[in-house]
């Protein structure tokens, strides 16, 4: 059967976030429209505290709107329980942090692997080595994060990212740890892989030029998208 949802890679509509804190209720996220097609390169821009990681956060089904419509890979998020968000996230997102994240008492290999091994994937160590390979680091799969430079430590976590063949790549400031030649090889890396899997990125950067980069360019302000929320904006 059609559905027209499957036609976007994300699709927010009027989504609202608020959390408690001791202040009383903060509003995050106050009416955010965006759509994102498959494919699309997405640059997200705005200043500190505007709301981008929190965006993407509600977009990775690691917080849920409070209010409004998010679908994500055909997806409605809204309806989900906990299991379920879980196991979307799993197969449907990739995600890119600035501060890599890996788990530093398992290898290079070991931190790919694993959660491909709790998808259930029988080959994962193989699939790891693969995926490695794929990023440069075929000769330090056997070393530990600590063990890493900086720009190796984020291609582990790249190659664990789109280990599950995600349609849908998310990057919070992949390049705010690193120099800017190794940061540069980084989003090289990362805009090759988007290509070649046919993955939609959406890449939160305080590099306006970094931004231009992608095919479009949304700016937040104060937890809203007040330009470049729709396809056919410019970058
Ligand atoms: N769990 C939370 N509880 C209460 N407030 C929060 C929570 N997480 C974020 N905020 C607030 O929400 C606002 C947006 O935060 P967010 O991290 O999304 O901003 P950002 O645009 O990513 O900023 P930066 O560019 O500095 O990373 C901030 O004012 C922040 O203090
Ligand atoms: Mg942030």
């Amino acid at each position: 059967m059609f559905d027209a949802m499957t036609t976007t890679a994300v699709s927010l509509k009027d989504v609202h976030l608020t959390l408690p804190s001791r202040a009383g209720n903060v509003d995050i996220l106050r009416g955010v429209d965006l759509t994102v097609m498959p494919g699309e390169a997405l640059g997200i821009v705005g200043p500190s505290g505007s709301g981008k990681t929190t965006l993407l956060m509600v977009i990775a089904g690691l917080e849920r709107a409070s209010r409004g419509f998010v679908s994500v890979a055909g997806q409605d998020l809204s309806g989900k329980s906990e299991d379920e968000l879980s196991a979307f996230r799993r197969d449907n997102v990739g995600i890119v942090f600035q501060s890599f994240h890996l788990i530093p008492t398992m290898t290079a290999l070991e931190n790919v692997a694993v959660p491909l091994e709790f998808r259930g994937e029988q080959n994962a160590m193989l699939i790891a080595t693969e995926k490695l390979k794929r990023v440069g680091l075929g000769h330090r799969l056997t070393h530990y994060p600590g063990q890493l430079s900086g720009g190796e430590q984020q291609r582990v976590a790249i190659a664990r990212a789109l280990a599950s063949g995600a349609k849908i790549i998310i990057a919070d400031e992949p390049t705010g740890n690193l120099d800017h030649v190794t940061g540069e090889q980084i989003i090289k890396l990362l805009f090759d892989l988007k290509q070649q899997d046919g993955a939609a990125l959406l890449l939160v950067t305080h590099d306006r030029t970094l931004a231009e980069r992608c095919d479009r360019v949304a700016e937040v302000l104060d937890g809203k998208i007040v330009a470049g929320a729709q396809p056919g904006a410019l970058a």
